[in-house]
Order: structure tokens, then C-alpha cells, then sequence
């Protein structure tokens, strides 16, 4: 029966990290030449599992909302955008080097965790690889720098964000006036962001270049406490009624009065249980006024709102949800791997959420002979106006559906000798592996009834139920 049980497996990035490649859902970029360290590409598989969470976010954010309008705002933007909003002087890492026999570079703070992974005692003096000596930390700025126009000198400096969040603070004004949405309301955009790591790893956990989703909700000052409890309390739900995940899985963190950023009154942090420790998912924080009032000061634009219902003009206060697709498609990933022993053979199971998985439904000719796999071909052209399809005709059918579970497509229909008189084919599920036999003529509607059924169970599973 499938893992119900939520401890680390320590392995199982591991296993990940290969299934992903040998499937097509990541790959380490630029391979051929050695790869490029922190730094991946989607698959086949990676990118239709990411356009799946992207559409879910952008739909219960965007879609289903009055109140949020989309925008998407370009990587390279005025230099000033990153004065003002603090990353110039502020977005840095203390780092250290090793001066010993390894060379290695490392972030200061998180010298006690890299000793721990390495098997040596966290106050352990010097590198935590070779135990040499260490410089003194010294500040690290995170942000891409690169040059606008042919001359590079400082003049022409620009970066590439390192968060989307700007884009939306300066187009305020812009979004405000063309939407005519009055407070409070909500500017999203997904998209790439860059940040130079000092100490990337777990996969693509910390990488170099990710994508997040983010959201600035604008309210009238003093709203700002309800606005935030709503938004830690919508984007939980998120995760569990819309991904699948396993709420014993996640946890919302409230950050101590210490660990605030300079502009932020309250946040907090989605976590998920990783193999390697609760790591984050999601920040929720409440940014006051500060970015907007920043950029009025620094641009010299009139940044406020005009309240016509009290006729006061003021800097909305903002709650911003910031998500991260990366680590969102690693967390599905780990809470949908499975491994359960099948008739004495192994048998590796992505449990994905139905509306998740890259593929719904695969159909599979029960021979290559020509006689099955046209019907079979023409078949999964019909169903492609309705689901998510994939076709494979290659190996033994066992082989195939061992495939299938492993990439997590929730069904397979199989088109055999039978198919051609009784014009009838099998549905077999991923969860149980169970079939029944349904006539092509109803087969839209069989598949819709069956998804509907993987999407209960997955909605209890992701409550705490016992069961696949
Ligand atoms: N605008 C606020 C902001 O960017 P953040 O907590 O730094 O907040 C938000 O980033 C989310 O972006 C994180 O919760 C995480 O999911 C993702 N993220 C941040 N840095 C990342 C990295 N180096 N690699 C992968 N994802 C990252």
C-alpha cells in the first residue's frame, strides 16, 4: 500500500535527482560542458509540471478573484528600482573563504549547518569541508550585475532582479489607474528571478536562477493585521486543496521579532518537512508602506492613494505572498514519490494530485502491430481536446505502466485485440492498479468519473487520511 508516513527519507533526493533526469522533468543545465553550478532546465515532463502549478496559482490568485489584476514586468529594470527598494545597500550574504587546502567559499551564518552535514560538531573551529583557517566575513551583495548598451562602465550597470516584487511597486500607479480598482486590490506576476548564492544545493532548492509567484495586496493603513491573518490562512489552503500536499507536511512559521526584515511588521513562512529539514516555501510578509513610500522619495513621482469614500489621500500599506515554483515542483515531487513492492518487484509511484500530473491520462496499444496501434493513435488524438495525453507504444505493456506511474499519470487506457470487436477499452488507475473496462463511446465521461474519484482520494490523502 502507498507510504502514508510523513518521516524524511534521506535518500530520497537522490533518487530524485536521477528519476528527474532519466525522465525528463530536470536536468542540470548546460550538461554537455559541465554543467553550470545552481543552475537547471525543465524537461518535457518539468515544464508541463510547472505550467500545472503556475496555471493553479495564477487561477485561485488571479481567475477566481475580483480584486487582483495581472502584470508582467521585465528581469532588467533602472538601477534606481534597486537603490530604492534597499537590494543595492542591503541584499548581501556574509561570507567567508577557507584559506586552507580546499579554497572553498561559504556563507557565515550557515557554517554550524554545513559542519552538522558533514558529520562534525557544529562549533567546530575553521572550514566546515577541511577544517583550515577562515577570513573574517565580509558582505556579499547578491544581485546579478551586468551592463546596459556596448560600454561597460559604471554608468551603464544594471541587474538582474532578484525578485519580481518591484515590477509591481512601480507600476502601481500605473495598474491603478488603468484597472480603476479601488483598495483593496492586488498586483500578481510570475516570473524569473536571480540571485548569486553564495551556498546553493539541495537540488533546486536554493538555485541561481528560479522563478517565483509573487503578489502585492494594497489596504488602507490599519487594515493591515486582517489582510495578513486572510493571506497566511488562503495561500495554506493552497498547498493542501489545490496541490495535493500533505498538510501534516507543511507548517506556517511566524518570523520572530529578530528575523524581520527592516520593512516588515509580521511575516511568516510556509514550510515543508524536506529530507533534509523544514524548509520554506512561501513568505507572507506585511511591508507597511515602505516600498512605495521608497520609491516616491527616490523617483519623485506621487505614489499615494486617493481615498474618494473619506476623501484622504495616503501610501497604502501592503501583504505580499511570495512563492517559489522551484521549490514548490521539488516538494510535489517528494510527496508524491512513493515506493511499494508489486508481485515481488519494486514499483516506484508518483501519487501527483490528478490536476497536477504532467499527463492525465496515457494511452497504450497493447501490441506495435498496426491493426492496434492506429486505432489506439487516433484514440489519443480524440482525448487530447479533453485531457493532458501522452501515447507509448514502445516495450511490454507491464513496462509501460511502470513508466507511467513513475512520471504519475493517474490513468492508462489500454487498446487490446478485444478493443477492435467489442469497441471497448481498460482504464487502469495509478493509485491501485485497478481496471475496469469501459465502451469507447463513453470513455470522456468514464475518465472524467474516474479523475474524479483520484481527486477525492487526494484530497483526503492530503488531509491526513491513511491510504494511497
Ligand atoms: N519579494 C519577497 C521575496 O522575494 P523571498 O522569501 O526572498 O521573498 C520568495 O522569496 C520565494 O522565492 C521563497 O519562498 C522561495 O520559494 C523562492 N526563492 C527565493 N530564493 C530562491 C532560490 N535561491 N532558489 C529557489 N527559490 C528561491
Amino acid at each position: 500500500m502507498a507510504d502514508t508516513v510523513t518521516e524524511p527519507r534521506t535518500d530520497l533526493i537522490e533518487k530524485l535527482v536521477s528519476l528527474s533526469k532519466q525522465r525528463g522533468f530536470i536536468f542540470p543545465s548546460s550538461e554537455i560542458y559541465g554543467g553550470i553550478n545552481a543552475i537547471y532546465d525543465f524537461g518535457p515532463l518539468g515544464v508541463r509540471l510547472r505550467r500545472n502549478i503556475k496555471q493553479s496559482w495564477y487561477r485561485r490568485m488571479v481567475e477566481l478573484r475580483d480584486d487582483v489584476e495581472p502584470i508582467e514586468t521585465s528581469v532588467i529594470m533602472n538601477r534606481n528600482v534597486w537603490v530604492a527598494s534597499g537590494h543595492v545597500a542591503t541584499f548581501s550574504d556574509p561570507l567567508v573563504d577557507c584559506l586552507g587546502k580546499c579554497q572553498k567559499r561559504w556563507r557565515a551564518d550557515h557554517l554550524a549547518d554545513l559542519r552538522v552535514e558533514r558529520g562534525k560538531p557544529a562549533d567546530a573551529a575553521g572550514c566546515p569541508e577541511c577544517g583550515g583557517r577562515l577570513t573574517e566575513a565580509r558582505q556579499f551583495n547578491l544581485m546579478f550585475r551586468t551592463f546596459l548598451g556596448p560600454v561597460a562602465d559604471a554608468s551603464a550597470e544594471v541587474y538582474l532582479r532578484p525578485e519580481t516584487a518591484q515590477g509591481m511597486f512601480v507600476n502601481f500607479t500605473n495598474v491603478l489607474n488603468a484597472s480603476r480598482q479601488r483598495l483593496p486590490f492586488g498586483i500578481a506576476q510570475q516570473g524569473k528571478s536571480f540571485r548569486n548564492e553564495i551556498s546553493p544545493g539541495n537540488f533546486i532548492f536554493r538555485s541561481r536562477e528560479f522563478e517565483q509567484m509573487e503578489m502585492e495586496y494594497f489596504v488602507r493603513p490599519g487594515e493591515q493585521d486582517r489582510w495578513f491573518e486572510y493571506w497566511c490562512s488562503d495561500r495554506m489552503d493552497w498547498y493542501v486543496d489545490d496541490l495535493g500536499l500533505r498538510r501534516a507536511n507543511l507548517r506556517l512559521r511566524a518570523h520572530a521579532e529578530a528575523e524581520l526584515s527592516h520593512y516588515a511588521t509580521a511575516a511568516s513562512d510556509v514550510e515543508y518537512r524536506f529530507p533534509f529539514g523544514w524548509g520554506e516555501l512561501e513568505g507572507i510578509a506585511s511591508r507597511t508602506d515602505f516600498d512605495l513610500t521608497q520609491h516616491q522619495k527616490t523617483s519623485g513621482r506621487d505614489l499615494s492613494y486617493f481615498d474618494q469614500a473619506t476623501n484622504e489621500r495616503f501610501i497604502p500599506y501592503v501583504i505580499e505572498p511570495a512563492a517559489g515554483v522551484d521549490r514548490i515542483l521539488l516538494t510535489l515531487m517528494i510527496d508524491a514519490y512513493d515506493e511499494e513492492e508489486v508481485r515481488g518487484e519494486k514499483r516506484v509511484v508518483l501519487r501527483f494530485h490528478p490536476d497536477m500530473a504532467p499527463f492525465q491520462v496515457a494511452v497504450l496499444p497493447l501490441s506495435k502491430k498496426a491493426e492496434l496501434t492506429e486505432p489506439a493513435r487516433r484514440l489519443e488524438h480524440d482525448l487530447r481536446r479533453h485531457f493532458p495525453t501522452d501515447y507509448d507504444e514502445t516495450q511490454a505493456i507491464g513496462r509501460r505502466y511502470r513508466r507511467q506511474d513513475e512520471i504519475g499519470t493517474p490513468l492508462a487506457v489500454t487498446f487490446d485485440f478485444d478493443s477492435l470487436d467489442d469497441h471497448a477499452v481498460t482504464i487502469r488507475r495509478r493509485d491501485d492498479m485497478t481496471q475496469v473496462r469501459v465502451p469507447i463511446a463513453e470513455l470522456v465521461p468514464k475518465i472524467q468519473e474516474q479523475l474524479d474519484i483520484m481527486r477525492s482520494a487526494a484530497a483526503r490523502r492530503a488531509q491526513g487520511a491513511v491510504g494511497p
